[in-house]
């Protein structure tokens, strides 16, 4: 099959070098020049694991290509994928079409024989029926199908979520889509994988209901931390004891310092809009994005409680910066609020993050970047350990505690626990719905 990807981000790269992967012929597209240029070198402008490795095999087999000219890259494709952002419209928390619709106009524009023009952004619904629209006004004489095939990859994950995901949403309208999507996918579909077919209004909603349930389940667990700390339970225990019923399972049960990223956020925030559109309110998604407001505010305040109530003269160090590990993605983060809470406070901040730097300069003003978490942590007050890398989770605490000015820690990703944490000399510990010390 030809594939052309339009958009070339942390989505539409993967699924385009995944797509070359299972062996189809795949040109990806972007109008961003320094992408592309870094892209044409040989370079991933994004931090995904094993991504470069698979990226250069596909280029090297001639199987995968990048450019800015979305007409070459259309020639002859049996489907081009929209894969670009679809971030929070300002001011009224509906999804921003405007790069989908640009797009399936560049399309039309741009296509001259029957092609199955296919969503992959996370889109609300009813969007496909007016790329449709879109696509038949500027090109009235095109042959075309539309389809919708939301994405569930996870960043960090992506290519083992791409390669061997639990399921393939396909929404479509005719059989001859069916086909070109199912001769796509194939691959995995003789690996046993599932491909669901539905219409496209229910692939629409697959998305957004599911990104919602995970983002509700994270931030009950986060609810339940709250209580556990003023009833004297520990979250961890009773994550673990709720897990294990098959019927909740154990995954997206880890409190923490509230969700954060390029998709839930903004997602949760559209369901609930097009609730609100629709006269069927989200009570429960609405509920969600308020408590996971207030999830990093208690942070906040934990923080502030370390500090003897005052970050003023404070020095800081934060281990992570980025939404999770093994990604620099940085959009929406908790520690986009919690810093600059820190440094608004008055205190010196010290940042240390694998990857995080590179995008993190310009959206923390005015803290000190490290590149090494025992420098960072150097007579500081308090480490807030805020994204839980593989590189923080066996540090030398002792080590730590001995070099901090006043050895405390916030583990907002329960890392640690207290009686390990205060063998190792730390006055003070607390983490998030367990009893810490200080
Ligand atoms: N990031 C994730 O983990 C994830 C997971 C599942 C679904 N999604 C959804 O996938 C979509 C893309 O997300 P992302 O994180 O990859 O976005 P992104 O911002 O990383 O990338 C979007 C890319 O599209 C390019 N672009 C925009 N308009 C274009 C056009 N007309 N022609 C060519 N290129 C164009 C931009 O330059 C950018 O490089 C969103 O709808 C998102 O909700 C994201």
């Amino acid at each position: 099959m030809k594939i052309a990807m339009i958009g070339t981000g942390y989505v539409g790269l993967v699924s385009g070098v995944c797509f070359s992967d299972f062996g189809h012929s795949v040109v990806c597209v972007d109008k961003d020049q320094r992408k592309i240029d870094m892209l044409e070198r040989g370079e991933v402008p994004i931090y995904e694991p094993g991504l470069d490795v698979l990226m250069a095999k596909n280029v090297e087999a001639g199987r995968l290509e990048f450019t800015l000219d979305l007409n070459a890259a259309i020639d002859g494709a049996d489907a081009v994928f929209i894969a670009v952002g679809t971030p929070t419209r300002r001011g009224d928390g509906h999804a921003d079409l405007t790069y989908v619709m640009a797009a399936a106009e560049e399309i039309a524009k741009a296509a001259k024989e029957y092609v199955v023009i296919v969503t992959k952004s996370t889109v609300p619904v009813g969007t496909n029926r007016k790329v449709r629209d879109v696509v038949a006004a500027a090109n009235p004489d095109l042959d075309f199908d539309v389809a919708s095939n939301p994405e569930f990859l996870r960043e960090g994950a992506a290519i083992d979520d791409f390669m061997k995901p639990d399921r393939v949403i396909v929404g479509v309208e005719t059989d001859r889509a069916a086909t070109v999507m199912s001769d796509i996918y194939r691959p995995l579909y003789l690996r046993d994988f599932p491909i669901v077919t539905t219409d496209l209004e229910s692939a629409e909603m697959i998305k957004y209901a599911a990104n919602a349930f995970l983002a509700t389940k994270i931030t009950f667990i986060n609810e339940i931390a709250a209580l556990c700390e003023k009833v004297g339970a520990d979250v961890k225990q009773v994550s673990k004891g709720m897990g294990m019923d098959n019927r909740i399972g154990n995954k997206f049960l880890h409190a923490g310092p509230g969700y954060g990223g390029s998709c839930f956020p903004k997602d949760t925030k559209a369901l609930a809009r097009i609730g609100q559109d629709h006269a069927s309110p989200m009570y429960i998604t609405e509920a969600v994005i308020a408590v996971n407001e207030d999830i990093k505010r208690r942070m906040i305040e934990k923080l502030q409680d370390l500090c003897d109530g005052s970050f003023n003269g404070k020095t800081i160090a934060v281990l992570g910066v980025t939404f999770k590990p093994n990604t620099d993605d940085m959009r929406d983060a908790p520690s986009l609020t919690i810093v600059p809470a820190l440094v608004g406070g008055g205190a010196k901040v010290r940042v240390c993050d694998p990857q995080g730097q590179h995008e993190g300069e310009a959206l923390l003003p005015g803290v000190q970047w490290q590149e090494d978490p025992y420098e960072a942590v150097k007579d500081a007050d308090l480490l807030v350990l805020l994204t839980e890398w593989n590189e923080f989770r066996a540090l030398d605490l002792a080590q730590i505690a001995g070099s901090m000015a006043h050895p405390s820690m916030a583990d907002l990703r329960n890392i640690y626990n207290a009686d390990v944490v205060r063998d190792a000399g730390f006055v003070a510990y607390e983490s998030v719905g367990r009893i810490g010390y200080s």
